[in-house]
């Protein structure tokens, strides 16, 4: 018997099949030949949330959840958030290696040139209520740049895609921060090309009318670390929306506006800003075993804890505890962190928790420091939206240049009703 391979006997005929093995997957297609009758579709495989589904092969982050570890292209995420930035580490998931001295500057240049966003994409953000929702805002207008920029659809014009990746890269900063500015009523601050993406960024979310904001070098870093801890993360939700939505080659702005909109429910991006509101409710050290007493009961989840594929401490929830410190030095500290500390010391010890693996992931503490940066808690999503899109277009270019990579469209099993006669005289009185 071959060794690569996996023997099935289906007990319901009695036949035997040998299926392929390779890199520890078989083929789904492969189950197709497993027929109880020759009319028989054939077997197929039932995964609700893909738990157990690889969808594609991919080079550009590793995950080891048993280990909690986190390689973007095989460097760890520990040393890239420490020694690169976040445009250079943007590099590295678009293209497979970090940039040279020379690659990098044209890759900065060709970013901050397109960071100007048309005047009527301000107009349509400034159409919107001030109390919309920022993840609907920046949603709504990463799809209609799709309308200001048509030539996106020729996707095999290799420069003509570049520049949409360097223009959504560019472009993010710029409409979150003309969200931002917008639900606070403040007056829009144009891009500076100038300044580095996230000093930019900083600058045009908090540059008041007639001063000259120069961030603190901390915060600007702390943002930075941020973003690059957002960038990938493999096949997760969002990043699941933008390939499934590319597959059927539309622009990359549309996969994107998927993207985002799969990001901003509370089991994915949306947990950071669950986080604080859950912070805020409990309130204080000591009301926090009768929260966790509420979630061991069911009533609740603990936000900012769990993870699909992490069953041990999320790399980047490390990374993020460590900078809160350094940024509560300079900002002075969250009072909240106290109740996130003592929630996080109750839940490790917790057999609920202990039991099913339960971990603090990346949303854990990083609400705490976007909090003291000055953002209302409805714009954290927006800020993992925007370290996200790096990956979302790495992932959408490998898709792209992926053979094995067809149109997304799953199975199902159908439990409806089989052929029915539509009862008579319903039709007729729709007609009426
Ligand atoms: N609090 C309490 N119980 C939990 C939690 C939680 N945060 N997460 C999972 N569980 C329990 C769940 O009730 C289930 O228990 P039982 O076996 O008794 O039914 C068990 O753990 C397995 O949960 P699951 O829902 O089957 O696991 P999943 O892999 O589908 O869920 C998750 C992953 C992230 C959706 C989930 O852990 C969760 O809802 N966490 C809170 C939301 C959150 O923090 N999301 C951010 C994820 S990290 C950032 C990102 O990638 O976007």
């Amino acid at each position: 018997m071959p060794r690569n391979t996996l023997s099935v006997t289906d007990n319901r005929t009695g036949k035997e099949y040998e299926l392929s093995l390779s890199k520890g997957t078989i083929q789904a297609m492969d189950l197709r030949q497993i027929k109880e009758t020759d009319d028989d579709f054939g077997l197929m495989a039932y995964d609700p949330g893909f738990t157990n589904t690889a969808c594609c092969r991919s080079r550009i982050t590793y995950i080891d959840g048993e280990q909690g570890i986190l390689l973007y292209r095989g460097y760890p995420i520990e040393n890239l958030a420490q020694e690169y930035n976040f445009l250079q580490v943007a590099y590295l998931l678009f293209y497979g290696e970090l940039p040279t001295q020379e690659e990098y500057q044209e890759w900065t240049s060709q970013i901050s040139r397109h960071a100007i966003v048309h005047q009527n994409i301000r107009k349509l953000i400034d159409s919107f209520p001030h109390n919309a929702n920022p993840m609907g805002m920046v949603m709504s207008t990463v799809a209609a740049l799709s309308t200001y920029y048509p030539e996106a659809r020729d996707l095999k014009d290799h420069e003509n895609r570049r520049r949409q990746v360097y223009r959504l890269i560019a472009q993010m900063p710029t409409i979150a921060a003309c969200v931002h500015r917008h639900k606070e009523q403040l007056p829009y601050i144009p891009p500076n090309e100038e300044l580095s993406y996230t000093a930019n960024f900083l600058t045009m979310l908090f540059q008041t009318d007639h001063s000259s904001y120069v961030p603190h070098s901390v915060i600007e870093r702390a943002l930075d670390v941020l973003l690059v801890l957002h960038a990938d993360h493999e096949q997760n939700c969002s990043t699941n929306a933008m390939r499934s939505v590319a597959s059927s080659k539309p622009d990359p702005y549309s996969a994107a506006a998927a993207a985002i909109g799969a990001l901003a429910g509370p089991l994915h991006g949306g947990a950071n800003e669950d986080v604080l509101r859950m912070l805020r409710q409990i309130g204080s050290k000591d009301r926090v075993q009768a929260h966790v007493e509420r979630v061991r009961r069911g009533e609740l989840r603990l936000m900012g804890f769990g993870h699909r594929v992490y069953k041990n401490y999320d790399p980047r929830a490390k990374i993020i505890k460590a900078l809160a410190h350094d940024v509560f030095e300079v900002t002075g500290s969250n009072p909240l962190l106290d109740v996130a500390l003592e929630l996080e010391r109750i839940a490790l010890e917790d057999e609920y928790f202990v039991k099913r693996r339960l971990y603090p992931n990346v949303d854990f503490y990083s609400g705490l420091i976007y909090q003291v940066l000055g953002f209302p808690a409805s714009m954290f999503p927006v800020l993992f939206a925007v370290g996200r899109t790096a990956g979302w277009l790495a992932q959408w270019e490998e898709s792209r240049n992926d053979p094995d990579q067809k149109l997304a469209r799953p199975r199902q099993i159908y439990e409806g009703h089989t052929h029915r006669h539509v009862p008579a005289g319903l039709s007729a009185s729709v007609s009426k």
